[in-house]
């Protein structure tokens, strides 16, 4: 892996990839196993949040505790980056105590001032943007479902947010078709559905059945991401029928996959069927946050 960062997707190869994927796909069966792997031992990962996290926040802290590191929880509320110190600031200081930082923020910008001002690997778990460590879980999770990327269709119903984005990057990036379902004016970004559509099969449409037609994975998001609650009820209208539900799942392929990042809001972008139906995939890749965020660890933190 040359990359000394995971600022977003787009950065990486698929070989970088796939090298993150097989290292996961080991660290998980070491874990299932009783094989230890304290590759990490004596480094401290500093995880600043500037937004609410379960899966993030918990198996970015298992994980380097289970390398052999230890993880510092820094809420961006009790740092001086609270106070307006300058991430530049921040990012030369941190860099003399820590080995490696995660940081979850609004812009993407903050993350990348991190990188550049900082000199060591910084982690990207979750911007307005993009959410690239959740992404390679969801592909650690297709793989392990479907045992390749070749020929499959992967079908993104709602907002065209932080996920959309990295799904678009990520899946494109690893030979999948891709088509996203979401009202117009809330498409992803122009310029990564300009490379995506240069560089692979992909697709976006307000037209619900025409994307999820012979879909092999189905991955929705909530209608209104962190920092956005003050346009719910708009975006509940604007919304309104961008559900994944049991009509839309019948015209998949059979064997069709649901994916959800989680948190999932039940009754608006999916329904508690579709849920329940596919909660063995749902929460397994829950599970492969923490495998594949150990493999980015050990491979930028080594
Ligand atoms: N999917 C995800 O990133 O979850 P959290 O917000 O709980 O970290
Ligand atoms: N789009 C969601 C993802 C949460 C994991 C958000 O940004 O809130």
């Amino acid at each position: 892996m040359t990359q000394k960062h995971l600022l977003k997707l787009a950065d990486l190869t698929s070989e970088e990839i796939t090298e993150i994927l097989d290292l996961a796909d080991q660290l998980k069966y070491e874990r299932k196993n009783g094989i230890e792997h304290k590759h990490l031992a004596g480094k401290t990962l500093g995880m600043i949040f500037q937004k609410s996290s379960t899966r993030t926040r918990v198996s970015f802290e298992t994980g380097i505790y289970q390398l052999g590191g230890v993880g510092l929880f820094l809420s961006a509320n009790d740092l001086q980056l609270g106070r307006g110190e300058p991430i530049k600031d921040t990012a030369r200081v941190l860099s003399r105590y820590l080995d490696g930082i995660m940081i979850r923020t609004y812009k993407q910008s903050d993350v990348e001032d991190l990188a550049a001002y900082g000199s060591i690997p910084i982690i990207n778990g979750l911007t307005d943007y993009a959410h690239p460590c959740q992404v390679l879980a969801d592909l650690m999770t297709i793989r392990e479902y479907k045992k390749t990327f070749h020929n499959l269709k992967l079908t993104f119903v709602g907002d065209g947010n932080n996920m959309a984005n990295s799904l678009i990057a990520g899946c494109i990036k690893m030979g999948m078709e891709v088509a996203i379902a979401c009202p117009k004016n809330y498409r992803p970004d122009a310029a990564l559905m300009a490379w995506a559509k240069e560089n692979g099969k992909f697709t976006c449409t307000e037209d619900i059945a025409a994307a999820i037609k012979d879909a092999d994975v189905v991955y929705t998001d909530v209608w209104a991401s962190m920092g956005q609650e003050g346009e719910a009820a708009e975006r509940r209208k604007a919304f309104e029928g961008y559900q994944v539900n049991d009509g839309y799942m019948a015209l998949t392929h059979k064997d069709c996959m649901v994916l959800h990042c989680l948190p999932a809001h039940r009754g608006e972008e999916i329904t508690d069927a579709v849920m329940e139906a596919h909660a063995g995939e749902i929460f397994e890749e829950a599970e492969n946050r923490l495998h594949a965020q150990k493999a980015v660890m050990v491979l930028l933190m080594k």
